[in-house]
């Protein structure tokens, strides 16, 4: 069997507000092979984001583990933790979370600033060929503002590719796009993942979309079960 790209161990995570503990992780366990394509979903409120940011290094859970590419997320210091995510991981979020002063081909760079294993032509090479990949070549100077919302969507794609993480975490990548932009950014995610055997792990809350996904778990309770 191969290792695992991704597991958690016994994840539990809660949040106090007003005085009120809410329990939102509960002991949830997960393992992802390289390659798999996988979808989470579950209810509005069910800890989906949460289980996301766990996963991804950006948000320390209460209690349990975290590997990711056979390193533990969480035993290892913030500032190793920061590399392994930005070597390992890319991120793509609902709301795009594209820096609003800088075009959309220095958002791109930034993963791989944060890594500073290329020389900032080769930084903004593979950023405009990633651009192209997402049908952005005649867009790289606009700023997100100046662009729609899949194109905006679009261009956080190729920002995850940047450093070629092993891994995409994908939070409900369609849910600001209608329909139609939602599923050519979603044939475009699949695509590229696959063509770069990363291993794609996807929210939804949209039936058709996980079932898109090899694999769909359902987070209730606080846990991840099949
Ligand atoms: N920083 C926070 N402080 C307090 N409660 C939070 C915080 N973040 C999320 N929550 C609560 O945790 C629950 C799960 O949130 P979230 O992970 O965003 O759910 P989902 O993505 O499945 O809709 C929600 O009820 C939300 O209100
Ligand atoms: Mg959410």
């Amino acid at each position: 069997m191969n290792t695992p790209i991704l597991t958690a161990t016994d994840l539990h995570k809660s949040y106090t507000l007003h005085g009120k503990r809410l329990e939102i992780l509960r002991g949830a366990d997960l393992a992802v092979e390289p390659g798999e394509t996988l979808a989470i979903v579950g209810k509005s409120g069910a800890g989906k984001s949460t289980l996301l940011h766990v996963l991804g290094g950006l948000d320390r859970p209460d209690r349990g583990a975290v590997t990711v590419a056979g390193q533990s997320l969480y035993a290892i210091s913030s500032r190793r933790r920061t590399r392994l995510r930005a070597a390992s991981v890319g991120f793509v979020f609902q709301a795009y979370h594209l820096l609003p002063e800088m075009d959309i081909t220095e958002n791109v760079m930034l993963p791989a600033m944060a890594l500073g294993r290329l020389s900032r032509r080769a930084m903004r090479e593979r950023a405009e060929a990633l651009l192209a990949a997402v049908g952005l070549a005649d867009r790289l100077r606009h700023t997100p503002l100046e662009l729609s919302g899949g194109e905006q969507q679009r261009a956080a794609i190729a920002r995850a590719l940047m450093n070629e993480p092993a891994l995409i975490l994908a939070d409900e990548p369609t849910g600001n796009l209608d329909a139609g932009t939602g599923a050519q950014v979603l044939d475009l995610l699949f695509d590229l993942t696959a063509k770069r055997s990363a291993t794609l792990v996807m929210i939804t809350h949209s039936p058709e979309t996980a079932a898109r996904c090899a694999r769909t778990l359902r987070l209730a309770d606080g846990i991840l079960s099949p």
